[in-house]
């Protein structure tokens, strides 16, 4: 089968590599360029095209956003120049790269990863992944299928949006302890446990690298709450695996 490639389009850095499908795993090692500020579309879209042209890649290429992402235009973009907003990036990635191109948000793909060959292999019933990092990144599972766009990141949480309180750069912005952190982890994942009852949250994003360090600090919950396992690589893996999903 043709190689398929993933890009994953961050706040701090674009990271793409093709990847092995069957296994879900990076097919060589990852390259990574720093995301241009501002992170306007044209700028964006010169730098995606950096990293795919680095591996003389031919062939579908998978793209993470993050934010909503509905038929290939881009709707949102909470944390990316707002030139993004209302853009066919579909479109504009098809072109620059001259290659086939699927977009989706940053949360889904890391998710559709997970669930396919992570910590939420195989589990039935209602799975949510959420990715912690700039924001909070959010994907919901129904029997395996994907529910795309929920932006569970913009609860609201004692009147803020919750990734402003919540999300591990906040913990950053405001110098909390692990166990103040974890404290107001809990308290969003409250609030998501009242409104969906997952069975299963997987805890994903940069700082799930260091889930010792909060999981256990967490309260027990109806659900299960378990660390990502593709970790860094879950954006660019479920990427591929949604550009494969379109190309057939
Ligand atoms: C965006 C989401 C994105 C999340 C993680 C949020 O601010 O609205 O679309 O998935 O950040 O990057």
């Amino acid at each position: 089968m043709t190689a398929v490639f993933g890009v994953d389009i961050g706040g701090s850095g674009i990271k793409g590599a093709p990847v092995d499908l069957g296994r879900g795993v990076l097919a060589q090692e990852r390259f990574k360029v720093l995301t241009p500020k501002p992170s306007a579309p044209e700028a964006v879209v010169a730098a995606v095209r950096e990293v795919v042209r680095h591996f003389g890649h031919q062939g579908p290429v998978g793209l993470t956003f993050p934010g909503v992402v509905v038929n290939g235009r881009t709707r949102t973009a909470a944390h990316v120049d707002k030139g993004w907003i209302g853009l066919d990036a579909e479109g504009l990635f098809r072109e620059a790269l001259d290659l086939p191109a699927t977009v989706l948000n940053d949360a889904d793909a890391a998710g559709l990863a997970e669930l396919t060959h992570g910590a939420g292999r195989g589990r039935p019933g209602v799975v949510l992944v959420l990715t912690f990092g700039t924001g909070i990144g959010s994907a919901l599972f129904v029997d395996g299928a994907l529910v795309p766009n929920t932006e569970l990141g913009h609860l609201e949480l004692r009147g803020k949006d919750a990734e402003r309180r919540a999300s591990s750069a906040a913990k950053e912005r405001h110098g909390l302890s692990w166990a103040e952190w974890a404290g107001r982890v809990d308290e969003y994942l409250d609030l998501v446990e009242m409104l969906f009852s997952p069975q299963l949250i997987v805890i994903g994003g940069g700082v799930s690298r260091k889930h010792e360090k909060f999981l256990p600090l967490l309260r027990a919950r109806g659900a299960q709450v378990v660390p990502a396992e593709l970790r860094n690589d879950a954006g660019i893996v479920g990427a591929a695996m949604a550009a494969a999903r379109v190309a057939g």
